[in-house]
């Protein structure tokens, strides 16, 4: 069975996203990506199945079933949609974690594929968590001269521990990683770039913040930027962020992947938004 089926027990106690899970495999397509070369490229090169797997897949994943395996506690400070409250404490194992925030395997191949694919320069992840989405982000980004990848963490513990991976994996130089609420960082980062060339959003799943982070980044967007959303089907809210995303006068294409929504502006294009199966 896929590994992006490993939540079986969150999709079955969250009712909103089994309902549209299966909505999701009941009407989206192979096929009508045919219509449009852009996203068949999209779909050849990143998000179908690769036939051969570069060696860092498997590193970063020797490196996932190690934190799977920590024991140790650390303390979990929360500035995401779970807090009862901005910045509650507790303690939580590594291994926790590391089996319940991280996005599965095979979603993080087809981040690195894009970022592998296609050019992009300045990168923002908000939600670094224990660095294994980052990892492939960044080593996608790496086949690029200049791509620079930032990658913003609020958990003062988990992001020493994302740094201890960054190091193991040879991936120190080529992660800036920031301590820091995205609410005082993001606008940090978007003062020091002139254009955002791919935002990878996976942290702080409300639709308030989700639109917030997404008119922020807007400003800075380009015809040719891409912006990720992951867990659009998490909680209504957070398909209440997508809808309105897709429907902004700004937004061209889009590409619903159910774990993961792909907003693209490229205005050589009508409006269009596709479902797609990732299999
Ligand atoms: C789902 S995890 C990210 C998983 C990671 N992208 C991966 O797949 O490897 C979300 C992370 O965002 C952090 N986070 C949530 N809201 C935040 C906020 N407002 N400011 C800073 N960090 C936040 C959480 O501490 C958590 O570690």
């Amino acid at each position: 069975m896929n590994r992006y089926f490993f939540c079986i027990k969150h999709t079955l106690l969250n009712i909103h996203y089994l309902k549209n899970f299966i909505r999701h495999y009941a009407i989206s397509t192979f096929v009508d990506v045919l219509h449009s070369p852009f996203v068949f490229e999209l779909y050849e090169y990143c998000i179908k199945k690769q036939k051969h797997a570069p060696a860092i897949f498997r590193d970063i994943e020797n490196v996932r079933t190690r934190l799977i395996k920590n024991k140790q506690t650390l303390n979990y400070t929360d500035y995401g949609a779970n807090s009862k409250q901005t910045g509650f404490s507790k303690r939580v194992k590594v291994s926790t974690l590391a089996r319940n925030h991280l996005k599965p395997a095979r979603i993080a191949e087809i981040l690195y594929y894009i970022t592998h694919h296609y050019p992009y320069q300045n990168i923002i992840e908000l939600g670094t968590s224990l660095g294994i989405t980052t990892s492939y982000l960044a080593t996608g980004a790496q086949t690029h001269l200049n791509a620079k990848l930032h990658t913003v963490e609020g958990c003062s513990d988990v992001h020493g521990i994302a740094g201890e991976v960054f190091k193991q994996l040879n991936l120190g130089s080529a992660i800036h990683s920031h301590l820091g609420n995205f609410n005082t960082v993001l606008p940090k980062l978007l003062e020091e770039i002139n254009d955002l060339d791919l935002l990878f959003v996976d942290g702080n799943h409300t639709c308030e913040a989700t639109l917030d982070y997404f008119n922020q980044c807007l400003l800075k967007a380009h015809k040719d930027s891409l912006f990720i959303f992951d867990d659009i089907y998490w909680s209504k809210g957070m398909t209440q962020a997508w809808e309105e995303i897709k429907k902004h006068p700004k937004v061209t294409v889009t590409v619903d992947l159910f774990f993961i929504g792909l907003v693209y502006f490229r205005t050589e294009q009508v409006k269009q938004d596709f479902k797609l199966r990732v299999i």
